[in-house]
Order: C-alpha cells, then sequence, then structure tokens
C-alpha cells in the first residue's frame, strides 16, 4: 500500500522521507493557505520545492481553485507545466469531470477530490481520472461509514478493471488505514501524526523496557 503525505508542509514531507514512508504528496487549497505564501506565484514556487522532493514514481496533488471549466482548464494546464510530479486535483463537479476528460485525453495526469459516493467514483473513473480521492474521516463526521465508500468503490472499479487509483483521503487514524489495506486500495492520504500512530503500541513500550532494565541488572 502507498504512503502519501496529505501536507503542503515541507518539513513534515521531509519527515515522512525519513521514515520511509513517502510514497507522494497530496495537497488542497486549505492546506497550502496554511504555509508562507501569499500569491500564485509563490504557490508555485512552493509546488515545485515539494516536486524537488520526490522521487522515482512519487508526484504531488495540486489542486485547482477555479469552479468553471474554461479557468480549471487554464489552472490545470498551468500546475502541469510547473513540473512533471505534478497531478492536478479537481474537484467533483460537472465542470470537474468535464476538466478530467479533458486532461486526460491530453495526457495530463488527475486526482478527482472530494469524493462521498460510490456514483461520483464511477463517473470519476469514466472520465478518466487517473486518482479519486473519497473522504473517509468526512463521512464519519456524519455518522456515514466511510470505509465503506472504499469497499464499493474497490468493488465497482474490479468489476470494470477501471485504470483509476482509489487513494483514501480524509484519513484520522491508524485503523482507517488497516481497514484500507484490508480492503486492498492503492494509496491513503494521511497527515504523518496518522502514521506515527500505527507505529507506537504500549505494550512495544513496556517490553522494550523490560529488556533493558532484565539486561542491566545482570550485565553491568
Ligand atoms: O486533502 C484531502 C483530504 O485528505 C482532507 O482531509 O482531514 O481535511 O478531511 P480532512
Amino acid at each position: 500500500m502507498k504512503f502519501f503525505i496529505d501536507t503542503a508542509n515541507l518539513k513534515e514531507i521531509d519527515e515522512a522521507r525519513s521514515l520511509g514512508m513517502l510514497d507522494g504528496v497530496t495537497t488542497n487549497p486549505s492546506l497550502i493557505s496554511k504555509e508562507s505564501v501569499s500569491n500564485q506565484k509563490e504557490i508555485q514556487k512552493h509546488y515545485i520545492s515539494i516536486c524537488e522532493r520526490l522521487k522515482n514514481d512519487e508526484n504531488v496533488s495540486a489542486e485547482v481553485i477555479s469552479t468553471n471549466y474554461i479557468d480549471m482548464i487554464k489552472e490545470g494546464e498551468k500546475l502541469s507545466l510547473l513540473h512533471p510530479r505534478i497531478v492536478v486535483k479537481i474537484p467533483m463537479t460537472k465542470n470537474g469531470i468535464k476538466a478530467i476528460k479533458y486532461f486526460s485525453n491530453k495526457m495530463i495526469k488527475t486526482n478527482c477530490t472530494l469524493i462521498f459516493s460510490t456514483g461520483q467514483a464511477l463517473l470519476a473513473a469514466k472520465a478518466g481520472a487517473n486518482y479519486v480521492s473519497p473522504f473517509v474521516g468526512r463521512l464519519d463526521d456524519v455518522s456515514y461509514n466511510g470505509l465503506n465508500l472504499i469497499q464499493e468503490i474497490k468493488n465497482v472499479y474490479d468489476n470494470y478493471d477501471f485504470d483509476t487509483k482509489i487513494l483514501a483521503a480524509s484519513i484520522r487514524h491508524s485503523l482507517h488505514i488497516i481497514e484500507c489495506s484490508k480492503i486492498g486500495i492503492h494509496a491513503v492520504t494521511s497527515p504523518i501524526n496518522v502514521i506515527y500512530s500505527l507505529l507506537n503500541h504500549p505494550l512495544t513500550n513496556i517490553g522494550l523496557e523490560k529488556f533493558i532494565k532484565d539486561f542491566h541488572r545482570k550485565i553491568k
């Protein structure tokens, strides 16, 4: 399973790299707004800084802010020209689907975001999106089981052998990652603290403490 880091913060990306848990990066307008950027030029430079930290087949999703078709196309083409590792992130709207179709025909990679239903994921795959981002945590927040959506999308995509990869997003805790890995999807994207929550277990800490204590009690 690929671990993408859901952040625009360069330090967090470097930390994920040092942990060996960096297979890609996803951003969104809210995450970008947290960084010290104040205009389009600075945002573009920031995306390039992220791309320069990536290697092999790793990529970064950079989201358009435009909502009408023509501006989405213009913005998306500008983003894709910044660096070969840019994947253009497009919201699941009528104009978004049209834009994904356009980019698919031009071999520009896209990630269809703000997916909350199987129907939306089906449309995104048919339009030729390279990735879909179903938001697990935000469904949980409104008392729907976000993981059920991941399973349903996987079943539908397997029925038709779609090339579109499922990149589960809005991942809030380790169980989301574990359950997504059981379902067998391509990737999850989460803040690095959620990856750390996979790592920590109290019995590991207790066991290690006892090993060291027992050892030093005998071996001076
Ligand atoms: O970036 C898309 C998604 O991962 C956002 O997650 O935690 O804001 O619902 P969250």
